[in-house]
């Protein structure tokens, strides 16, 4: 199966995948963990984006798409995926339809004031690059991540400023994808309000999985 997650910056997008390879058995790809991987690996690629990602705008959509197709075309993303944050522009939409033909778009459904809320808590592994929040998704032990033990730090991104920023991006920019797939018939709404796996069952009742 392959799947597009598009919704709003902290709107659980991440956090829903990590559960929905389990349904759905394809990798989570998400441009946002490989390009924060690439900064923490200090690589060409990291160093080109670092400051865009900080303050909160877009990569330019040629790197991005480039970076999607290589990364689409490895062995594992052969009999599907969940693309987590990608696209998020309508000609990364119009080029990844040259290259994957996609089943179903979820739009993560949540209001402003949930996400603020959401961001503003967050908590990142910097090793393996897992989610918690202070008050929605405790780690076991303060400032430590419960899956490989490594430091939870606050994302550059997820700043104040930074955040206003990529609220103002995807208005701009990604909202605009909601109609053109909901125009192609591939949108599924899912309400993204409740715990974790209250999402994955609206998840899971959405897609008749
Ligand atoms: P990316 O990493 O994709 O960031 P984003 O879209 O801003 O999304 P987030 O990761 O912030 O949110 P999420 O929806 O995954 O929420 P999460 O599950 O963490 O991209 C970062 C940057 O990279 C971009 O700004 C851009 O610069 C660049 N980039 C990436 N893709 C690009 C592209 N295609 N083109 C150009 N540039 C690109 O959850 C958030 C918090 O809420 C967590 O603390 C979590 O624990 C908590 N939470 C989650 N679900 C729930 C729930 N159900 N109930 C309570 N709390 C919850
Ligand atoms: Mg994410």
């Amino acid at each position: 199966m392959k799947l597009i997650f598009l919704g709003p910056p902290g709107a659980g997008k991440g956090t829903l995948a990590v559960r929905a390879v389990d349904v759905v058995k394809v990798p989570h790809i998400s441009t946002g963990n490989i390009f924060r991987a690439a900064i923490a690996a200090r690589s060409e690629l990291g160093l080109k984006v670092k400051a865009i990602i900080d303050a909160g705008k877009l990569v330019d959509d040629e790197t991005t798409i480039a970076l999607v197709r290589e990364r689409l075309a490895q062995d594992d993303a052969e009999n599907g995926y969940i693309l987590d944050g990608f696209p998020r522009t309508i000609p990364q939409a119009e080029a990844l339809a040259g290259f994957s033909a996609v089943d179903k778009v979820v739009n993560f459904d949540l209001p402003d004031a949930v996400v603020l809320e959401r961001l503003g808590g967050r908590r990142t592994c910097r090793n393996c690059g897992a989610n918690f929040h202070i008050l929605f998704g405790k780690p076991k032990q303060d400032g430590v991540c419960d899956s490989c033990g490594g430091e939870l730090y606050i994302r550059d991104d997820d700043r104040e400023q930074a955040i206003a920023k990529r609220l103002e991006v995807y208005r701009e920019q990604t909202a605009p994808l909601i109609d053109y797939y909901r125009k192609k018939g591939l949108l599924v709404d899912v309400d993204a309000g409740p715990a974790p796996d209250a999402v994955l069952e609206n998840f899971r009742k959405s897609l008749k999985l």
